[in-house]
């Protein structure tokens, strides 16, 4: 198999590399040779590679940064990936990309499912679902997983950021009313590997998908949870758990505004594909052991 992948240096690009290495010949690009400020650049690496499969992990994904610069977003979440998917409807490659529970406006408590009602709420939410629509307005065979709350081993993330200041604050406030599941991006990736796969010999598969790592949490749990979980492993934890204090999200006022229900309904992806999703705990706490080195 012939893969052209894009943002290789992200989260999730990163696993990919990994991920869809034995899959075949995978030629990979980050924003020094495929910029998605210009899409007719992106569109001609595709028309020189005519891979089979096209998998974007590239995104403007500075949610803040989007309310104020919302032209470059919409041509790196939406006009590109509308040019790619263009290209991959010409060459019948089948194009995968990553989307976003901030399509919805997150009100109410239930999971949502593909077919709930879109309403976003920030720049960078509806650029993406812009993106989406772009690229099945092309034709062209597709994979969009859209995802929430991801978290990559590599660089920095919320759980580390947790352990950190628990080790040297003596309180600490986190936001208690957005709930969602902590993803992966090596979950992300390989479910991304094993789909695409899925989706190349049986194409009544492409099309739209909710893949999020199995249980809920709010932020404020999930910080109680990484730094109990050190503590028990003996790591040094200065905060103590009554301490650690629940606030809203009014209480940190940000440019954008986010979803507080990111629950999304993963039914679709698992019984189209065959596949288990990992309770989100068991992912962290993997990616917890290999930062902490027990
Ligand atoms: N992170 C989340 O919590 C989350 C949640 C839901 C959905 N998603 C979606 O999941 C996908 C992967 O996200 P991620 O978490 O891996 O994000 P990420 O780590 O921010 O990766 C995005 C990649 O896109 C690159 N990029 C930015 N501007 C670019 C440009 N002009 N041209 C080419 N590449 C550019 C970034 O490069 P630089 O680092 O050099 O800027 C980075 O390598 C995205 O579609 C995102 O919307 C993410």
């Amino acid at each position: 198999m012939n893969i052209l992948l894009l943002g290789k240096g992200g989260q999730v690009g990163w696993e990919l590399q990994r991920a869809l290495a034995p899959l075949g010949h995978i030629t990979a690009h980050d924003v020094d040779t495929a910029d998605f400020s210009q899409p007719d650049q992106v569109a001609a690496i595709v028309r020189a590679v005519r891979p089979q499969v096209i998998v974007n992990a590239a995104a403007h994904t500075a949610v803040d940064k989007a309310e104020s610069e919302p032209d470059l977003a919409r041509l790196i979440n939406a006009d590109t990936p509308g040019a790619i998917a263009a290209e991959a409807a010409d060459i019948g490659a089948l194009l995968v990309h990553y989307s976003t529970d901030y399509v919805f406006d997150g009100s109410g408590h239930a999971p949502r499912d593909e077919n709930a009602a879109t309403a976003p709420l920030s720049v960078y939410g509806q650029t993406k679902l812009e993106g989406e629509q772009q690229i099945m307005a092309s034709g062209c065979r597709h994979l969009i997983f859209r995802t929430s709350w991801v978290y990559a081993a590599r660089g920095g993330n919320f759980a580390k950021t947790m352990l950190r200041l628990a080790a040297e604050r003596d309180e600490l406030k986190v936001i208690n009313d957005q709930t969602g599941s902590p993803t992966g991006a090596d979950l992300l990736a390989d479910v991304t590997a094993h789909a695409l796969r899925a989706a190349q010999a049986n194409p009544s598969l492409a099309g739209l998908y909710h893949l999020v790592a199995d249980g809920e949490t709010s932020w404020y749990d999930y910080a109680r949870y990484v730094i109990e979980w050190a503590r028990k492993q003996g790591h040094t934890v200065r905060v103590q758990p009554e301490n650690i204090l629940a606030v809203p999200t009014t209480e940190y006022p940000t440019p954008a505004r986010r979803p507080l229900n990111s629950r999304l309904a993963t039914d679709k992806l698992k019984q189209a594909f065959g596949l288990t999703l990992p309770h989100w705990q068991q992912g962290v706490e993997r990616m917890l052991t290999e930062h902490l080195g027990k």
